[in-house]
């Protein structure tokens, strides 16, 4: 079945000095591909979407569970991180404690959370764009056939992914530079209009949802018990903490870095820590300005910050949002395609995938054909389906990696106790447990059709598997 088929960790070690990618990033980078894939819609959309739908104010105690587990996750990204730097990061780590088919089943599952996130986020930056710079909905909007802006972004960003990742840190950086600016403006100016009645009461009372939308959308949790559908109260902020997990995908990202950072034992849980912390951060404060200047039932879902603004006369601030949005959003997609190049990357080196796609650029350095064949992909998706909805399944597939990684931290100290590990999850294993279970149950407060549209992409990466990976695999010469 590929379970007994275990990659020894020496061997991934191993291939850290086989040159092929460059050593090119410091901690600093790292750090701003961290914040770069990190803030983008979650913060700028689904704040205002899950105050107004699921959370009410509360949406800030939603941002806080997401914090938390998102934290815990990070610790164990972080141990393994350090402990075997690698290209295909969560992938590689099924493959050295797990076995074959797990280890395809996260690569997967990780290629679905980059494809999909950076497909979703080109549509939401081309309409973006086309509103910032009036240009016409039906060439760049959602309801463009072709949605031109989406294929434009993602060429552009494939071709910085491909001449180089320092000249992709060096954008990102920039671009990150922006949007925290754009997020401390927020802060800062926002203070002054948030109302205390607007956040009182902080936890609305729980209400019947009133919506006939059958069990499709219901947490797959409340429909397994049975439960009647309902928003706000405790059950909304969790509802709503499951959907803005999303704000805090992207940080395992870093973990794919390994093998182009300079000091991979000591940047990459730097990294991985520090972006995350600064973005939390930066998120509880927003999602309290927002819910405190705008009384949640009145927050305009389609541009909850900048309408916020635009109300109280600040046009000026919220002129800005939309610019701070514009980028937040570039770099969100420029750390995506990086991370796919480098997934598919370690796939391919391991027969998984065409072993052409294992392969570097010989002058550039980086996994060029697979950043390629995945950007194709990705722009395609984003030209013609409307997926703007799919954000949930970013989460799900993050996830569910993040349940691996953290079950393969204490596995793999019993399996290799004599690794140099620069960095240790306390308490293991009873904490890489409760990340695993805290995980876990934030899927089990996604929706019923999310769970299935998973479902049908792991069924379809099963076939895959044993149709080409199982034959083509290292271990099968
Ligand atoms: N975390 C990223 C965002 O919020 C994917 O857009």
């Amino acid at each position: 079945m590929g379970v007994r088929r275990i990659l020894d960790v020496d061997k991934v070690l191993e291939r850290q000095d086989s040159g092929e990618l460059k050593r090119r990033l410091r901690g600093r980078d790292l750090i701003g591909f961290g914040v770069g894939i990190i803030i983008g819609t979650g913060i700028f959309t689904l704040a205002g979407v899950e105050a107004k739908t699921h959370a009410g104010p509360a949406v800030t105690l939603s941002f806080v569970i997401g914090a938390v587990v998102a934290g815990l996750a990070a610790l164990c990204y972080a141990e393994l991180a350090s402990s075997v730097p690698t290209a295909g990061s969560a992938y590689t780590y099924a493959f050295a404690t797990l076995g074959e088919v797990f280890a395809w089943i996260i690569g997967w599952d990780l290629l679905l959370e980059f494809a999909l996130g950076a497909a979703v986020v080109s549509r939401g930056w081309s309409g973006y764009l086309a509103n910032l710079l009036g240009l016409s909905p039906s060439l760049f909007g959602e309801e463009a056939p072709v949605n031109i802006g989406a294929v434009l972004i993602i060429a552009v960003l494939t071709v910085v992914a491909v001449v180089g990742i320092k000249e992709s840190a060096f954008l990102t950086n920039i671009l990150v530079l922006v949007k925290v600016a754009v997020c401390v403006l927020i802060l800062a100016v926002g203070a002054f209009y948030v109302k205390s009645t607007n956040l009182t009461p902080f936890i609305p009372p729980s209400q019947p949802s009133g919506s006939e939308a059958a069990t499709l959308h219901q947490p797959i949790i409340q429909a397994a018990l049975g439960l009647e559908q309902s928003v706000y109260g405790i059950g909304g902020v969790l509802t709503a903490a499951a959907v803005v997990f999303f704000a805090y995908t992207g940080f395992e990202a870093l973990a794919n870095l390994g093998e182009e950072t300079v000091n991979p034992k000591k940047d990459l849980k730097v990294g991985i820590l520090g972006a995350l912390f600064v973005c939390a951060v930066l998120y509880l404060g927003v999602s309290l300005v927002l819910t405190g200047m705008v009384e949640y039932t009145t927050i305009d879902v389609s541009a909850p910050l900048a309408s916020a603004f635009d109300a109280v006369g600040e046009h000026w601030v919220s002129a800005l949002i939309s610019l701070g949005a514009v980028t937040g959003l570039t770099s969100v997609m420029m750390v995506e395609l990086v991370t796919i190049g480098r997934i598919g990357f370690a796939m391919g080196r391991d027969g998984l995938l065409p072993k052409a796609l294992g392969t570097t650029h010989p002058k550039w350095g980086t996994p060029h054909r697979m950043t390629i064949g995945g950007a194709v992909l990705i722009a395609i998706l984003a030209a013609l389906v409307p997926i703007s909805e799919l954000s949930d399944m970013v989460s799900i597939g993050a996830l569910s990696a993040m349940i691996i990684v953290a079950l393969a931290v204490p596995v793999l100290r019993r399996k290799r106790p004599d690794l140099n590990r620069s960095f240790t999850v306390p308490f293991s294993p009873v904490l890489p447990v409760v990340a695993a279970l805290a995980c876990l149950y934030l899927m089990l407060n996604l929706d019923v059709l999310t769970w299935i549209r998973f479902a049908v992409w792991l069924a379809v990466g099963l076939a895959i598997y044993f149709a080409y990976g199982r034959k083509h695999s290292k271990f099968a010469e």
